[in-house]
């Protein structure tokens, strides 16, 4: 079932469970201007969403309960802490209804991985709990409340291929011709902080090098555009990239193993350490996965393929 309608007009309300697919995002341009007053940096991205999803799963329930399985079971801690809680709690308050809910997240997103996994469940969270609630809130309602749980909560509520500005919470979708971008991820083991990220990049610009300017994404637009997977790859940038390879000097040898591998290109994604591969078809994808899991630089390797929808009710 299809929850937006062509027109984004207002959601139904569901009896039953709502099941939400939400993907994860990759930056294909990451432009980091200067720390801001309120602890955030001005952005200029250009984001892409990408077919590694997670699922949540919300019911009706007596009491706001998590449970999970799949990447980072354990680990992640299922208490008023997780954005998966405090969306269902933002919501309920905004829509002034009780945070009633039984949620199950099923996670294929790695953990501070730079895919904005916690964004997507976020997003996640919002649509699945505003329609078993029937609050009817709009897309970009739940946005506004998203915009202030994470940087990336409205995105992965929008998807596609977008601008994203502000702190990245500003997104205009950019249209292009339709095309599909063939991607590799190197998953790596363990995360990093993203905080940790921004403030390392604030440090490495104490010194002369890299720049603090925040460079607009006007080449990679146009790139995107020609729909030339040699032309995309010229352009692909990160800012933070200098950063969290700093954090993490052994990413330098996952981006020489993708290279290596055949890869068009290849760049940190968002904060890191997940290093994402742009490869020319589907078939090169599969062939540049195979080679880079042979080279045994990272935990695992995989493909996907972008732009992909928003959250969307499955
Ligand atoms: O919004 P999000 O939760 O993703 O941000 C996590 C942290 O990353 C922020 O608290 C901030 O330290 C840093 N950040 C930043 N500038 C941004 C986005 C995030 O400095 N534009």
């Amino acid at each position: 079932t299809e929850a937006w309608g062509p027109d984004d007009d207002k959601p139904r309300r569901f009896a039953g469970p709502v099941k939400v697919r939400v993907p994860s995002k990759i930056n294909l341009h990451l432009g980091v201007g200067p720390l801001r007053e309120d602890g955030y940096h001005e952005l200029n991205t250009v984001y892409h969403a990408i077919s590694l999803f997670d699922e949540l799963t919300a019911r009706r329930g007596d009491t706001l309960t998590l449970t999970m399985e799949g990447e980072g079971a354990g680990e992640l801690a299922l208490d008023d802490s997780n954005l998966i809680i405090r969306a269902a709690r933002a919501l309920a308050a905004r829509g002034r209804v009780p945070a009633h809910a039984r949620l199950h997240l099923r996670k294929s997103i790695p953990l501070a991985g730079g895919l904005a996994g916690g964004s997507a469940d976020a997003a996640a969270t919002l649509l699945a709990c505003d329609l078993l609630w029937g609050t009817g809130f709009s897309r970009e309602e739940l946005a506004e409340i998203g915009a202030e749980l994470g940087s990336d909560v409205p995105f992965l509520l929008h998807g596609g291929t977008a601008l994203g500005t502000g702190h990245g919470e500003s997104v205009s979708p950019i249209l292009a011709r339709p095309t599909t971008w063939h991607w590799v991820l190197a998953i790596a083991d363990g995360g990093l902080s993203t905080p940790e990220v921004y403030r390392e990049l604030d440090r490495l610009r104490e010194g002369p090098w890299p720049p603090a300017a925040l460079e607009n994404a006007d080449e990679l637009m146009t790139a995107l555009r020609q729909r030339k997977p040699e032309v995309l790859g010229a352009t692909l940038a990160n800012d933070l990239q200098p950063a969290a390879l700093s954090l993490r000097p052994a990413l330098a040898d996952v981006l020489k193993a993708g290279y290596d591998a055949g890869a068009v290109a290849g760049i940190v994604s968002g904060s890191g350490p997940t290093c994402v591969f742009l490869a020319a078809d589907g078939a090169h994808a599969e062939q540049v996965a195979a080679e880079l899991t042979e080279a045994g630089v990272c935990r695992s390797v995989v493909t996907a393929r972008g732009p992909m929808p928003g959250a969307r009710v499955t």
